[in-house]
């Protein structure tokens, strides 16, 4: 029998806690904001924004969204990320992505200042990761191994596969699953014996962005399987992963809706938080 990993639950445990941490910075004199760039018209990414804004207010983290025309020039936007560097009542900045093809991600993300940086997607930050020593987590992995950890999984010594190799997720997965001393492979697009080697697995995430990737006979008996895929197949929303088949092979597994999507937002609250208390040094 498996279990089922529960995002809802284990995000409201997390941002309950952000929350308690605004209240007691409130009662300090101190607010906390978080600043929303969305670039363009991509249906997802307004959904995303539209989700982050509903959990800041929820928490009493106040949310302030600039959404630019779909041909704002590098130009602007980097000046409103400037703009945003310096005003102080602005704890985090984050710009969702993608952005339209004509701005270079990597300049806009590096324009942000590493202090405010709460999705840790600039280099400084991505850096302190690869090292261990780090203020913000990115927050679809962070948000993976809280789950890990609310469930009492362990990770040490454990054979950890990660598909896929994205700057977000798989990249900063491999690593934070490696801190916690697991044995960790990184798969992607090019990899050989894909099957053989998921099989391996007693922690397999899936990070693909292909409905129904991961089957039943790449998963070993007894696995923790995390997917992170947010697909449509037939308009209806579902994961990486074949729950149907996979769940009877998988000691837990998370679901799709209500699995990682919901703890991407729980750590995006906290990495605020965590902002706004280092800014003001507490
Ligand atoms: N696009 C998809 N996921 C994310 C995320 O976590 N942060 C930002 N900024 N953009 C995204």
């Amino acid at each position: 029998m498996y279990k089922i990993i529960d995002g809802k639950e284990i995000s409201s445990a997390t941002k309950q806690k952000a929350k308690e941490e605004v209240l007691a910075l409130n009662e300090k004199g101190i607010s906390v904001c978080l600043a929303v760039i969305i670039v363009g018209e991509d249906p997802a990414s307004k959904i995303y924004v539209a989700n982050k804004k509903k959990a800041c207010e929820a928490l009493g983290i106040k949310s302030i969204e600039y959404a630019l025309d779909a041909d704002t020039t590098e130009e602007e936007l980097l000046s409103l990320i400037e703009t945003l560097n310096s005003e102080k009542s602005v704890n985090g900045i984050l710009c969702q992505l993608p952005l339209p093809s004509h701005l270079d991600e990597k300049i806009i993300i590096n324009a942000i200042s590493p202090e405010k940086d709460v999705d840790a997607f600039h280099t400084k930050n991505v850096g302190k990761i690869m090292i261990g020593d780090y203020d913000f987590v990115p927050c679809t992995p962070a948000g993976i191994m809280e789950m890990l950890e609310y469930e009492g999984i362990s990770v040490e010594g454990k054979n950890c596969v990660v598909i896929g190799r994205s700057n977000i997720v798989g990249k900063p997965m491999g690593m934070l699953l490696l801190h916690k001393n697991g044995t960790v492979t990184i798969c992607h697009s090019k990899t050989k014996n894909l099957v053989e080697i998921c099989k391996t697995a007693d922690i397999l995430v899936a990070a693909v962005g292909k409905a129904n990737f991961v089957t039943e006979d790449m998963v070993k008996e007894g696995a923790v399987v995390i997917d992170v895929g947010m697909n449509r197949d037939n308009g209806k929303l579902c994961g990486d992963v074949d729950f149907e088949n996979v769940s009877k092979k998988a000691s837990a597994i998370t679901p799709v809706p209500g699995g990682v999507g919901p703890m991407t937002i729980a750590m995006l609250m906290k990495n605020t938080v965590t902002a706004a208390k280092k800014q003001n040094e507490v």
